[in-house]
């Protein structure tokens, strides 16, 4: 039980629901043939910025933080990329009120952290790499030098320098991992955009509005859009309110 009320506005409104009973089953569909189910979880202003001063701490308020958490309940891995740690000191390890949620439900305690880099530095005296009890996965282009990491993090060198989603998720699924939680930045999830490989948006709108040229949360593809003039089509699968921030959730496929 959190201490935070949402109200369903669709399907089936209903006001004042406790938000760790409204979030306590995501009822994720099945996986894709081949690889994981990849969903995005993002919060934005209004006028659409996914970054407040270089970073995404400040858009949301407290109930979507722990809707965050709620999020990562629900899947097997979480991971964003390498841009986003050398922004914010985060991670998703879970407070032992979800992780003993997962263990009931027959799952590990922690989902499997996933950090994808590049050929840049990756800031490893992050918070990140602090959990001892979550298995933690860090992918690193071709190439790249192999950070420093003697603490249980399996390093994982991709075929090409710049890690392909296609690929990535190809090894999760040889892994077992049968969904994943991606957190970002605008950068990484262009990427799996071009990959087709968005099967489910968990976007929270903050009502606040920014006006500058901060990020928004999903980057321009390089090379030009598959989706430029043929839209990925979404279907709603529900809405909730808490406060004046929404919490939206669409299908795509
Ligand atoms: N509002 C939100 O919900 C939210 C969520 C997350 C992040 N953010 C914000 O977004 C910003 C960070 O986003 P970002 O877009 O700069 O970085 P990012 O997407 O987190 O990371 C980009 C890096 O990922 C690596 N990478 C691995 N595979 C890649 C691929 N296939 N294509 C491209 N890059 C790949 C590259 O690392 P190398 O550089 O090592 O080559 C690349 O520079 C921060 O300000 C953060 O606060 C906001």
């Amino acid at each position: 039980m959190s201490t935070h009320a949402v109200d369903r506005l669709w399907p089936d409104p209903a006001s004042d629901l406790d938000l760790d009973e409204a979030f306590a089953d995501l009822h994720l569909p099945p996986s894709p043939a081949g690889r994981p189910l990849v969903g995005l979880n993002m919060v934005t202003t209004l006028d659409g910025r996914a970054q407040l001063g270089g970073r995404a701490e400040g858009l949301s308020g407290r109930a979507d933080r722990r809707l965050m958490q709620l999020y990562r309940t629900g899947y097997d891995a979480v991971g964003s990329g390498a841009g986003t740690l050398r922004a914010d000191d985060f991670y998703s390890h879970l407070p032992s009120d979800l992780a003993a949620r997962r263990v009931a439900a027959g799952r590990p305690p922690q989902p499997t952290a996933l950090l994808i880099g590049g050929s840049g530095e990756i800031p490893t005296d992050r918070r990140w790499f602090a959990h001892a009890d979550q298995p933690r996965i860090l992918v690193i282009g071709a190439g790249a030098p192999v950070p420093d990491v003697s603490d249980g993090t399996e390093v994982l060198a991709a075929p090409t320098t710049t890690p392909q989603p296609d690929w990535l998720l190809g090894e999760l699924a040889k892994r077992g991992i049968g969904s994943l939680l991606l957190e970002g930045g605008p950068t990484t999830n262009a990427a799996f955009l071009a990959a087709d490989a968005i099967d489910e948006l968990y976007w929270t709108v903050g009502a606040r509005l920014l006006g500058t040229d901060a990020l928004p949360m999903i980057g321009p593809i390089p090379g030009g859009s598959p989706w430029a003039n043929a839209p990925r089509e979404g279907q709603l699968v529900s809405v909730h309110r808490s406060g004046d921030e929404l919490f939206l959730r669409y299908r795509f496929g």
